[in-house]
């Protein structure tokens, strides 16, 4: 669907003049080719994180972050998560639309079909210390999926692309949960194929092998609902750590393993656990102006965790969404009164009443209220990164078959502007 006009930007350098075309998405600003012009103008361009570089084309997901709009296959998030569930979405950013109702029933079954990991994986498990972050271990054995399952492993051939991303959606959360149980103490638990997808998570997570584990609905369409609203999210970091990765030929399950690496850090996925570590830290709401200053505090390297984010620039729609869930949830569950849910619409109110935030266009992002739907359901704060990746992994993979079906394909390879020594010679060691 992308137009490439006939339009042109002109780059004068050194007095000659280069020709830099003009493309057009579908929707959003337009993007200036430079791809002949290091070989023209013998010139790179600087943009250390990428912050005005489009890496790829796609036709995936759409942000606009001025308007607080996420679209998946053109669908706005808030549509998706009242009315569609993480199945259903997981067909729409793979296949590009919305399933019929016999084609997800297809995609379901196949899903559900593909739970179990090999059995001989959960010597894997066995070999890290219990005090292990679940993240972990989830590197270490979605990277070892690669030396299960050779007959997935052909990135060249699109039905092994299609086996791999079928099994990755569907291993996942056992990976998870055993990744849970194993650090608790307790006996991993099967997947069951009577359940559905969130529920199934759940029950691997929560039942134990002494007595019957029933799922509560309001918990699974909880989880059901955060799966969904962590399912893709165009080129993060994670993602372009997947696309990066895989721009090698590495096989997928490699490649989903270094997503998982890059979605652990703080500023990324792993902000849900660093956030509702702050609100727990914050505890009550008249230690909230002391943190707000630190926040903005240039000489402390402290920042509101679940605050600010480098495409939203007015709201997140995702956590918007969850914010109701969070109220919803609780309110379902019977805990009245939270005190940290209290403290986290608390700060919410007062920093968006603060200049610093409103100038640096800063608002609560997705991580803001995640954690605390995920304590609600039962969940250690050292699961919510797992829980993230398990739901982006749908966008990893859609991500990743999008980029290795296209013909223009070529590996990832940044240049730089060098600022090091220039060429000089070796020195003896008696002479230094
Ligand atoms: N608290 C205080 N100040 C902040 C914050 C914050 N949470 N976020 C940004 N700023 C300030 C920052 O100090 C900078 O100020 P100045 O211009 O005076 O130097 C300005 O705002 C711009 O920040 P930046 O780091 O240049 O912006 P970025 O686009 O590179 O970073 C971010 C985006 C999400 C990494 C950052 O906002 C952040 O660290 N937030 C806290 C961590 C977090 O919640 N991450 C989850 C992101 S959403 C889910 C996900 O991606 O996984």
């Amino acid at each position: 669907m992308k137009k490439e006009t006939s339009s042109v930007a002109h780059l004068t350098l050194n007095g000659k003049t280069y020709d830099l075309p003009i493309m057009s998405p579908t929707v959003g600003p337009d993007v200036l080719d430079i791809r002949k012009l290091y070989a023209e103008a013998n010139v790179f361009t600087y943009d250390p994180g990428f912050t005005s570089t489009a890496a790829c084309d796609s036709s995936i997901t759409y942000i606009d972050g001025a308007a607080g709009e996420l679209l998946h296959r053109g669908y706005p998030i808030d549509q998706l998560a009242a009315k569609s569930h993480y199945l259903e979405v997981c067909f729409l950013l793979l296949y590009g639309h919305l399933p019929s109702g016999s084609e997800l029933e297809s995609f379901e079954t196949l899903v559900t079909n593909h739970t179990m990991i090999h059995e001989q994986m959960v010597n894997l498990f066995r070999g890290f210390r219990r005090d292990a972050h679940p993240m972990a271990i989830m590197t270490g054995v979605v990277g070892a999926m690669s030396a299960f399952y050779h007959d997935s492993t052909d990135i060249n051939d699109p039905h092994q692309r299609e086996v791999a991303s079928i099994r990755l959606i569907a291993k996942m959360p056992t990976i998870a949960a055993m990744a849970y149980k194993y650090t608790v103490g307790q006996p991993f638990i099967y997947p069951r194929n009577d359940l559905d997808y969130s529920a199934n998570f759940l029950s691997m997570c929560f039942a134990v092998p002494t007595q019957d584990y029933l799922v509560n609905p309001i918990l699974s369409r909880a989880m059901d609902r955060v799966f969904t609203l962590h399912a893709d999210h165009e080129q993060n970091a994670s993602t372009s750590t997947v696309r990066l990765a895989s721009s090698s030929g590495a096989n997928p399950f490699a490649c989903i393993a270094a997503g998982i690496a890059c979605l652990w850090g703080p500023a990324h996925g792993g902000a849900n656990q660093a956030c509702l570590q702050m609100l727990n830290e914050i505890g009550t709401a008249d230690r909230i102006p002391g943190f707000i200053a630190r926040a903005k505090d240039k000489n402390d390297p402290f920042r509101l965790m679940g605050f600010g984010h480098r495409v939203y620039k007015n709201t997140d729609p995702r956590a918007k969404v969850l914010k109701e869930s969070a109220d919803e949830v609780l309110e379902l569950l019977g805990v009245e009164n939270n005190p940290i849910l209290k403290v986290a619409k608390e700060l919410e109110a007062a920093a968006l009443l603060d200049p610093y935030f409103a100038e640096k266009k800063l608002f609560p992002n997705v991580d803001f209220y995640s954690g605390i739907i995920l304590e609600a359901i039962g969940f250690p704060m050292s699961m919510f990164t797992p829980i993230f990746a398990l739901s982006r992994t749908v966008g990893w993979i859609s991500q990743w078959k999008e980029m290795i079906s296209d013909p223009a394909m070529k590996i990832g390879r940044p240049r730089q502007l060098y600022c090091g020594q220039t060429l000089r010679n070796y020195v003896d060691i008696e002479n230094r």
